[in-house]
């Protein structure tokens, strides 16, 4: 399938998803007129930011009490529909979610702010934002590239590298996606903004405000046992979780669940890769007061 694809991102602009085949032009219509409902929660992330960790926890604390055996029998990627997604013979996304039988419904998302369907603005639903940091985003998103079987070849890292930098991604900017999102929640009491290395650091106080959030009190057992089954070596070993899914994936290039850890861009950038980066992610980050740890 992948030689077949083979895409000139020197062509491609920031904004042009047309180079995803997971993005039919034919499909964008219907994403744009998605229709929202007030309780929908989004999970919205730059890809590879820790989006299936986030639909996995929401997933428990709305389900594990009342549907504990959905945990054991359904995927997430079933559970948890990806919006924007075309992939044959799969249903699209916003049909997936149409026809989900629970509610809420949990709907992930990769779109940069701008681009979200305005129906959930409309409906007031509330939206959780994962960001990572951008050294262990871009290596994390050139595993999976390099084990995802329908989009382009990842190139070798020194290209993967500029191609971040540069923008041309999928999903855009890396920059423009977290600095977006981050500059409309500091209007909007309905986003959420949370960053990976808070959940690597302490899953329980996140946990604890994201309930706050979301306006749910679980029992204290239920947010151990949530803890519990979001730990990076549980989900790891749940093949509900660890993406199971081999007609896109090739689990034998890389894992879905890698590695999990803040830092693991040391074994990936050199000295001078870093100091370029840092050089041009300083430019690129100056007009915002987000901030990322690269490292704990
Ligand atoms: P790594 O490739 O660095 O290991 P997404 O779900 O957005 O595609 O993000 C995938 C990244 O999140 C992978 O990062 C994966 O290992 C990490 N991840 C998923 N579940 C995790 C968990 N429970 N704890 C820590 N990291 C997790």
């Amino acid at each position: 399938m992948k030689e077949n694809k083979m895409t000139n991102y020197s062509t491609v602009s920031a904004m042009d998803f047309t180079i995803s085949p997971f993005m039919r032009k034919d499909n964008w219509d219907k994403v744009q007129n998605f229709k929202a409902k007030p309780d929908d929660i989004v999970v919205a992330t730059y890809p590879k930011a820790g989006t299936t960790w986030m639909c996995y926890l929401l997933d428990l604390l709305y389900f594990h009490r009342t549907c504990p055996e959905r945990e054991k029998s359904v995927p997430i990627y079933d559970r948890v529909p990806f919006l924007e997604l075309v992939c044959s013979p799969y249903p699209t996304g916003t049909d997936k979610a149409d026809s989900l039988p629970t509610s809420p419904r949990i709907i992930k998302t990769h779109l940069p702010v701008q681009f979200l369907p305005k129906s959930f603005w409309e409906q007031n639903c509330r939206i959780v934002y994962v960001a990572r940091n951008a050294k262990d985003n871009v290596v994390s998103y050139f595993h999976f590239d390099r084990m995802e079987k329908i989009q382009p070849e990842p190139g070798d890292w020194d290209s993967f590298l500029e191609r971040f930098k540069d923008g041309k991604m999928v999903f855009g900017s890396w920059y423009d996606h977290v600095c977006g999102w981050w500059e409309k929640k500091q209007t909007s009491s309905k986003i959420h903004y949370m960053f990976y290395e808070d959940l690597v650091e302490d899953t329980g106080r996140e946990l604890e405000n994201l309930c706050s959030f979301l306006g749910l009190s679980p029992l204290e057992e239920e947010k151990k046992e949530i803890v519990r089954c979001v730990q990076f070596d549980v989900m790891k070993a749940n093949p509900m979780t660890n993406q199971m899914d081999d007609l896109t994936l090739d689990f034998s290039v890389s894992q879905f669940l890698r590695k999990g850890k803040v830092g693991d861009w040391k074994n990936h950038f050199t000295v001078a890769q870093n100091e370029q980066f840092d050089e041009d992610y300083k430019r690129k980050m100056k007009n915002t007061s987000l901030q990322f740890r690269e490292e704990m």
